[in-house]
């Protein structure tokens, strides 16, 4: 038996070289297979994947075993990759997509089938994005109407980190799939984000066309793992690691999640994405979000323009949700600094430093008694559809509210011992008197007081100021990590029931938060 072995070994690299290379190394991109969702027109959807040096690829998509259209690429060098990219498709399917690789006398096909053309999400952040259907309020419910949403195509990249930016994803806890009970309840932080796919519904609820939506998200994780090594650059961010301070989970090296779980989806065409981040960075690097935040933005733009020969949008939407509340131990003002870090210090999206951004405020869902600690809160519904809003609003041109009131104008009654606010919008309010506060400053000291809510009337709000005996530098409205119980904050717009969001106003600025900047 070991002669006829021997010599079967010698003289198989002999007789099929290309065969069996083009076999073991001719495939698509990880995320390329049965059931995705490809993005729609106006852009083209990219189409990659790895194959022998050389060879000639020809793509196909094909519907009722018709070929629709037909892209011919080759492998490159060095990189063994090959691409192309599809013209705009009309929102529909199912479509199969083959590639076959010719190679001198050879060739190998591949398919993949029941593939949709629509939008293309990506949902990524720590562990308020990766909560599951599983684990929200109303979950059987949520769970057993996923018949209708067969067209909604789910997709979940596995927990990986990478010291160097990878190419392909290392490995995908769910391949796309058909929505299911099961591989959308699948545990508890696993599998397919609630916030993703309850976005994902309330858009084909509108759209009635496609979506597909990628998870990749990981509890616990401060925003420098998911930035590249230029952005935190741009931010002057150390660029050493640094050790926890508190206790979460998943890694927090700089860049290791944007190289593992991020780049290698950046030659995929896609509509947009949205980002539930920033508890994790209440102890690490928290003053410099600001900078942080934008920078990823600006960056994971760059990238998927480039990555998808410039098929998704520079711009590309970006929609992420401010911090909701959680029951501190201390009571210090982290919390609503990273709140306002989220919108670059401005108090509202999008804005000159966030263009094309919207925004889910979400300081009044807290939930005191979540099974997975209040950091958690399980209305995830709430989170979603306010979230639906402002991509209706930026990503699909909608004419609607998707913003809360903010103050546009403030003025100092001074003899009346009122601080008279203007609002961008009608408001709704419930009177309470702690919820505002101003900085009264006298000796170069200045204190955090009450400013009691006064009268007010459709558009505006006076502030009771008048126990600052000396001179209101600032005013701040729900600057605590706990503003207020569920859905009872004081002021909301009337039809929309959005939020108003928090804000700090200098009064050196006129204009609170900088809303002078709205114009621009
Ligand atoms: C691919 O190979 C098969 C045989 O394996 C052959 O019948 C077919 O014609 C080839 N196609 C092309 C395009 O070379
Ligand atoms: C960011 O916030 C910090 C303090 O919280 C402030 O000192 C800094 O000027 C801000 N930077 C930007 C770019 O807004
Ligand atoms: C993905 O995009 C990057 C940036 O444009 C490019 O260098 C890389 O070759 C692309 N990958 C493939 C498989 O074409
Ligand atoms: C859960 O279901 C109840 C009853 O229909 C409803 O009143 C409530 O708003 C739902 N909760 C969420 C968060 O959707
Ligand atoms: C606040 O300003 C508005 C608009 O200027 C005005 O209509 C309203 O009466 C003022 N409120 C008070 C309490 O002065
Ligand atoms: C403001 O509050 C003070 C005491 O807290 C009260 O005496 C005064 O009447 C209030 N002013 C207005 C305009 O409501």
């Amino acid at each position: 038996m070991v002669a006829p072995g021997f010599i079967f070994v010698l003289v198989l690299p002999l007789i099929l070289p290309a065969d069996t290379s083009a076999d073991v190394r001719f495939r698509f991109a990880s995320y390329i297979n049965n059931y995705m969702v490809l993005q729609k027109e106006p852009a083209g959807a990219v189409i990659w994947g790895y194959g022998i040096f050389g060879a000639t690829v020809t793509v196909t998509l094909c519907q009722d075993k018709e070929t629709i259209m037909e892209k011919v690429t080759s492998v490159k060098a060095h990189s063994n990759s090959w691409m192309v990219v599809l013209d705009p498709m009309k929102p529909g399917g199912p479509y199969e997509v083959m590639a076959q690789q010719t190679f001198g006398r050879t060739n190998f096909t591949l398919r993949v089938h029941d593939v949709l053309f629509g939008d293309v999400w990506l949902c990524s952040g720590q562990s308020n994005m990766q909560m599951t259907v599983s684990q929200i309020f109303n979950a059987t419910r949520e769970l057993s109407n996923t018949a209708a949403y067969q067209s909604v195509r789910i997709f979940s990249v596995s927990l990986t980190e990478a010291e160097q930016e990878l190419e392909d994803l290392a490995k995908v806890d769910l391949q796309w799939s058909k929505p299911t009970s099961e591989n959308l309840g699948h545990g508890v932080f696993k599998y397919m984000s609630a916030v993703c796919w309850l976005f994902g519904r309330n858009l084909y609820d509108t759209l009635h066309y496609p979506i597909g939506l990628i998870s990749s998200s990981w509890g616990g994780t401060p925003i420098e793992a998911w930035s590249s090594g230029r952005s935190l650059k741009t931010c002057g961010v150390p660029t050493r690691g640094f050790t926890r301070s508190d206790s979460v989970t998943g890694p927090n090296k700089n860049s290791v999640l944007w190289n593992a779980m991020i780049h290698p989806l950046h030659n995929m065409t896609l509509k947009g994405m949205i980002w539930y981040q920033g508890e994790s960075n209440i102890n690490v690097n928290r003053d410099l979000y600001n900078c942080t935040f934008p920078a990823l933005i600006e960056d994971w733009r760059q990238a998927f323009h480039r990555g998808s020969q410039g098929q998704t949008e520079r711009f590309f939407p970006f929609g992420f949700v401010q911090l909701s509340s959680y029951l501190s131990a201390t009571s210090d003002d982290k919390f609503p600094q990273i709140r306002w870090h989220q919108t670059a210090d401005f108090g509202y999206v999008p804005n000159v430093r966030m263009p094309n951004t919207f925004m889910a405020v979400a300081m009044d869902l807290c939930d005191r008694t979540s099974p997975y600690g209040s950091i958690h809160p399980r209305d995830k519904q709430t989170v979603a559809y306010r979230l639906h809003l402002g991509a209706r609003a930026v990503a699909y041109g909608e004419k609607l509210i998707f913003q809360g009131p903010l103050p546009e104008k403030m003025e100092l009654l001074a003899d009346r011992g009122l601080l008279n606010l203007t609002y961008s919008q009608q408001i709704q309010v419930k009177k309470q008197d702690k919820i505002f506060e101003i900085s009264c400053c006298s000796d170069r000291q200045c204190k955090w007081l009450p400013a009691p809510m006064g009268p007010f009337s459709a558009q505006t709000l006076a502030l009771n100021v008048s126990s600052c005996r000396g001179t209101p530098a600032a005013v701040r409205y729900a600057w605590t990590t706990w503003p207020c119980e569920y859905k009872r904050c004081p002021l909301y717009h009337p039809s929309s029931t959005l939020p108003a969001p928090p804000f700090i106003a200098f009064m050196t600025d006129q204009i609170p938060g900088d809303l002078s900047k709205l114009a621009e």
